[in-house]
């Protein structure tokens, strides 16, 4: 309330003569915020600001009336409103996905008799909705492993412990859902590192056959599916400019996520090649379950699972390939998805070349 009080007085003290206009335009040209003046039959005078389009204001409305056909009817009755109470007044207004503050206010100026300013909170907003999401989205996943591990111990504590089989299966289970947990955690913990830039990347030269060392260490767990991995460099594929560890994060997370989605028995390739303009590109192939065309742009964002994974409870978090882009996009390079549902997935990531 304090800063809307401090501020009309101070518009009521900048505007009060003819010069006002002029002066107001220079304020205009200097502010973030939208800036509509109207004079006292609602002649446009002065319209500032990208955001007033929205609103159906623009560069041709100055010298007519803003009652015009194009004008947004709830701008039109904020400023009424205004006039009629000689009193700031503010509301929200939503106008093709954008959401705006716009607040006008009556001033005593010789020409000038309304001034509407807004402001386009949108980002503001997002970002909010973000933020909550987020709270949500790790609540909800913890949620299940807490329970689970709760009602495990009750039932251990019930009498379940004198059973010894039982017992044994149990504690075997709490010991699992706490390692979903912890790597959740880890996960977590990492991408707010890599966006706090706490952690910057280590740039140096990473020869491929360092980071294809990753693929070794995933290979029991492919061979307990009974899938083979295969390996192929492109002869001329250059050395990567990165952060050696990161980059094998990368990979352990594509690869990873290839083995889970791809049923026993399937097969897997990693593919590097030289590409364009001074990159590298690394491929992750696999015949597995693949993914709906409207689920692929939605992957990469954190705990994106598709309803088939989600119903797999305690596989992952969906933060693995959250992880994926962000790093890469941290090498200045890019991921994208190719996939077919029941046909596999291609995942390609294009990264800056070493100069050798
Ligand atoms: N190779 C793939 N084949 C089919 N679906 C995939 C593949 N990779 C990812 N997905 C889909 O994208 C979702 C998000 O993947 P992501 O790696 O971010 O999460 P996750 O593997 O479920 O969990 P986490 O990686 O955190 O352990 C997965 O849940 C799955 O639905
Ligand atoms: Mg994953």
């Amino acid at each position: 309330m304090g800063t809307r009080r401090s501020y009309t007085q101070r518009s009521m003290a900048s505007v009060p003569v003819a010069p006002s206009l002029h002066l107001l335009r220079e304020v205009a040209s200097v502010l973030e915020e939208g800036l509509l003046a109207l004079d006292a039959d609602d002649i446009v005078l002065l319209a500032s600001g990208s955001e007033l389009a929205l609103l159906g204001v623009g560069d041709a409305s100055v010298g007519m009336s803003l009652r015009s056909a194009h004008t947004d009817y709830r701008l039109l009755r904020l400023v009424q409103a205004a006039r009629d109470s000689d009193a700031v007044q503010e509301r929200e207004i939503d106008s093709a996905g954008h959401e705006m503050v716009v607040r006008a206010v009556p001033v005593h100026g010789e020409d000038v008799a309304t001034l509407v300013m807004l402001r386009d909170e949108s980002r503001v907003r997002q970002l909010e909705r973000v933020r909550r999401d987020f709270i949500s989205n790790v609540s909800h996943e913890l949620r299940t492993p807490v329970t689970a591990v709760r009602l495990m111990a009750e039932t251990l504590e019930a009498g379940a412990l004198d059973d010894r089989e039982a017992a044994s299966d149990f504690v075997k289970r709490i010991a699992l859902e706490a390692t979903h947990m912890a790597q959740m955690l880890e996960e977590l913990l990492e991408l707010s590192a890599i966006e706090s830039g706490l952690r910057p990347l280590a740039f140096e030269r990473v020869p491929l056959t360092a980071l294809l060392t990753m693929v070794d260490r995933l290979r029991p767990l492919a061979e307990a599916k009974q899938q083979t991995i295969t390996v192929r460099v492109a002869s001329g594929t250059p050395a990567i400019y990165g952060d050696a560890s990161r980059l094998g994060q990368v990979l352990r997370n594509l690869l990873h996520n290839a083995i889970k989605f791809t049923p026993p028995g399937g097969h897997i390739a990693i593919e590097a090649a030289p590409g364009d303009a001074g990159t590298a590109v690394l491929r992750c192939i696999d015949d597995g379950v693949g993914i709906a065309p409207e689920d692929q742009g939605r992957i990469f964002e954190r705990f994106w699972k598709a309803d088939s994974s989600r119903q797999r409870d305690g596989e992952g978090s969906g933060l693995g390939l959250a992880i994926v882009r962000h790093v890469v996009e941290g090498h200045g390079g890019r991921v994208s998805v190719d996939s077919t549902p029941r046909r596999g997935s291609t995942f390609t990531v294009i990264l800056p070349a070493a100069l050798d």
